[in-house]
């Protein structure tokens, strides 16, 4: 089944209880939350903490993607913070192997992301002890940037490789997704679709999630 995860990036941070409430009621499968140190990307955003205190507002999973620097070293906190699926950039872990398996050691479900540059081909001896692969469709760091259209070829590709070698493994895409790319990109073969600005500045969270959900279980 195809999943919609609304990314809080976008979010009002000001009110952040009642838009996790608001994107589940309007139909998100997930919760997609960007955490940022500042090095790995130049943006800074939440840590463990803010994840603990937001735990208890759904029942739908954290689908946390870290932007920082050796994630491996701290995996026990945003585990333990409340995380379900916890993904590091293959560009900012020099033990990925162990980071993987530390994640899924600790009951979580390990994702694998690979910036808009980064070959494909730096995930292929590891695509057999991932949950989810991650293609990222613009550079990270910010919400609201333009959707990379080179990036579908290597989706197609993304989708082959796991096909081929581990068909459990989910492919989730994040950045520049919108109603007017999400079929095209569907049709590459998308599992989970991040979508942040798309959905929380389109001030109304049930009919874009809605709209995006029709043209996903629309016929090809
Ligand atoms: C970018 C983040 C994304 C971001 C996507 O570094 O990883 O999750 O929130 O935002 P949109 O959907 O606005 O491109
Ligand atoms: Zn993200």
């Amino acid at each position: 089944m195809k999943q919609i995860a609304p990314s809080i990036l976008s979010a009002d941070f000001s009110v952040l209880q009642q838009e996790i409430r608001a994107v589940e009621a309007a139909g998100a499968d997930l919760i997609h939350i960007d955490v940022m140190d500042g090095h790995f990307v130049p943006n800074l955003t939440i840590g463990p903490p803010v994840i603990e205190s937001i735990r208890p507002v759904t029942k739908l999973p954290f689908d946390v993607h870290l932007m920082i620097e050796n994630p491996g070293r701290v995996i026990d906190d945003y585990r333990k913070a409340g995380s379900d699926i916890i993904t590091v950039h293959v560009e900012a872990e020099i033990h990925l192997h162990r980071a993987i398996s530390a994640i899924r050691e600790r009951g979580a479900r390990a994702g694998v992301s690979l910036n808009p540059a980064t070959p494909l081909s730096l995930v292929t001896e590891i695509i057999e002890d991932i949950d989810l692969l991650l293609i990222m469709t613009v550079n990270p760091g910010f919400g609201g940037q333009s959707f990379i259209e080179g990036m579908v070829e290597k989706i197609r590709q993304a989708r082959r490789l796991i096909d081929e070698r581990s068909p459990g493994v989910l492919l989730e895409i994040d950045g520049g997704v919108h109603l007017g790319n999400i079929q095209v990109l569907r049709d590459a073969g998308v599992d989970i679709f991040v979508a942040g600005s798309a959905i929380f500045h389109s001030g109304n969270y049930a009919g874009t999630i809605g709209d995006m959900r029709k043209i996903l279980d629309s016929e090809t």
